[in-house]
């Protein structure tokens, strides 16, 4: 196989194909085939991926799916799912499918899932005993809390969940997340609680990231303070190194086991969602599993052309590497999904956010694209300016709900028929004709509209992809974010990257380390470029004594 991906014959036939139909127009792919939204959407298990207005046509995706042949993407998926040591420069297997697994996965002559079943025992035992009202606090009391405290992938995925499934628990602890070292998150959080009924849960698989262990410091004299030596009966961990957490003081009751093999942004069924269980029950988060695992054996058994992964993953390669799209947004239309763009913004970008290539060299080619977005309709009011009529072209995700949880009918037709309209928007644009024709319509003079024309009109031709789930149950989340982990990995292995390292974030980190000492001392700093110098300078100059 040729080194750089840009001298594999499919690659060169994909740049050929491009510059081909690069005239094309959505509106034309439309106006021709009756037949477009049938050809390019997918349905699985309570969900539909309508890729109908990605500009694509039935020769791109067949040279995608050559160009994942020759990226050898089968035998990459088969590699991953058997737990070989995928992940080379931590010389370790990704096995998150383990996590969800339903039959045994033995890696190197071990079943994995074993473990994973007996720490699974441990947290339904664990959540149902806190949420029945039999485990209590030190003073007797019912846990009416539970603080997380973690960081990326000990953080983002419980939050998401909880927040999104909120509305299937109507018993349990409410759950609370703080993540950032800001002082400000850690104090508002132990303002707004009672240490006699808050559990507090500390997430981190290294168990030794700074943020993580001063937020649980902090936590720790919070609960001491009231509960004396009893404060332990409301601490426990996740972690993959249970020392640390024995050595914090956390109960080994009360420490719950994760793995080397699990990577943090992947690992939310794993004790990792903790939180879940607690406040929305072991049941729900059971469910959770069953639908990432349903999106998992889809992953590995269904042919490539109507694998939902395989075809969003090459979709974004198609807009990165061909039409040239440097960004990429996620755009929930449903308030309880405001937290899949945070979460999908560390799992696509700690995960392909790379320049080097497997084998150490540089890629010659783009990589992870900026994932960012909120839940709509807000960004229609702020940023869709840009997406309709900006200069560069930003691909997006419209996701919904057919079947809202409240019974706000009104609401939901209005949300839903901005999402429609918005993808339709952005595909068909508004010709000169059509804008001048609307305010003709309006009875603006002519000589006005000659002057307003060039601002009303609208390219479009901007690709979205929209998903849509029948209803947002646990099992539903649990599909969209497995669609998402298994994305991913098929753009990693186009792009020839490793999609389960993370070494970009150690330098900053090591200098943060430094840098916190030199905060102490009263002396000027002089070791850093003169920004930094100044920068930390004027801090000790102005900061309180
Ligand atoms: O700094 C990045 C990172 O290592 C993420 O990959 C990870 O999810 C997060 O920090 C938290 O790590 P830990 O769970 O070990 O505290």
């Amino acid at each position: 196989m040729p080194s750089a991906r840009s001298d594999l014959p499919a690659w060169q036939k994909l740049t050929e194909h491009q510059r081909a139909q690069s005239r094309l127009h959505l509106r034309e792919l439309f106006a021709r085939d009756p037949g477009r939204f049938r050809t390019f959407s997918l349905a699985l298990d309570g969900m539909l991926l309508d890729y109908s207005k990605q500009r694509v046509t039935v020769e791109t995706m067949r040279l995608l799916m050559e160009l994942a042949r020759e990226c050898e993407l089968e035998a990459w998926r088969a590699q991953m799912l058997t737990g070989e040591r995928v992940n080379a420069s931590e010389d370790r297997a990704a096995l998150h499918v383990a996590l969800r697994a339903d039959a045994p996965v033995p890696v190197e002559g071990q079943d994995v899932t074993r473990e994973v079943t007996a720490v699974l025992a441990d947290m339904r035992r664990f959540a149902r005993g806190v949420r029945s009202g039999r485990a209590r606090g030190a003073s007797g009391r019912v846990f009416t809390d539970v603080l997380n405290l973690g960081i990326g992938g000990s953080d983002l995925g419980p939050r998401l969940a909880c927040d999104a499934l909120k509305h299937c628990s109507n018993a349990g602890p409410r759950a609370h997340f703080v993540s950032n070292v800001d002082g400000a998150a850690i104090a508002g959080a132990l303002d707004r609680l009672t240490p006699a009924t808050t559990l507090v849960v500390v997430s981190s698989k290294t168990f030794g990231t700074q943020e993580t262990l001063a937020n649980a410091r902090t936590a720790r004299a919070w609960l001491e303070k009231k509960l004396k030596d009893k404060a332990a009966r409301h601490l426990c961990a996740v972690t993959a190194d249970p020392a640390r957490a024995l050595a914090f003081g956390v109960p080994a009751d009360r420490i719950f086991r994760t793995w080397d093999w699990v990577g943090g942004r992947y690992s939310l069924c794993s004790a990792v969602g903790l939180p879940v269980a607690l406040a929305i029950g072991m049941e729900r988060f059971e469910e959770l599993r069953a639908g990432a695992r349903a999106i998992d054996e889809h992953f590995a058994r269904a042919p490539l052309e109507q694998n939902l992964p395989v075809v969003m993953g090459l979709l974004e390669v198609w807009n990165v590497n061909f039409l040239g799209c440097g960004a990429r947004a996620v755009l929930p239309y449903d308030e309880r999904l405001r937290w899949l763009p945070a979460y999908l913004q560390q799992l696509e970008m700690e995960s392909c956010g790379k320049s080097v290539t497997r084998d150490g060299s540089r890629a010659g080619h783009a990589t992870a694209p900026v994932t960012w977005g909120s839940a709509g309709t807000d960004g229609q009011h702020a940023y869709f300016q840009l997406l309709h009529q900006g200069t560069s072209t930003v691909p997006a995700d419209f996701i919904a709900c057919c079947r809202p949880h409240h019974g706000l009918r009104s609401h939901h037709q209005a949300l839903l028929a901005n999402f429609f309209a918005q993808t339709e928007a952005l595909a068909r644009g508004m010709t000169g004709e059509e804008a001048a024709a609307g305010m003709r319509e309006q009875g603006l003079p002519e000589a006005g509209i000659r002057g307003l024309l060039p601002h009303r009109i609208f390219d479009g031709n901007r690709p979205t992809t929209s998903i849509l789930l029948d209803e947002l149950t646990p099992r539903a989340l649990g599909a969209l974010i497995a669609l998402y982990e298994h994305k991913v990995f098929v753009q990693s292995v186009i792009w020839n990257v490793n999609a389960f390292d993370q070494w970009g974030v150690e330098l900053g980190k090591s200098l943060a380390g430094r840098i916190v000492s030199e905060l102490e001392g009263g002396a000027p700093v002089s070791s850093h470029d003169s920004s930094t110098n100044g920068l930390i300078n004027h801090y000790k100059s102005r900061k309180k004594k």
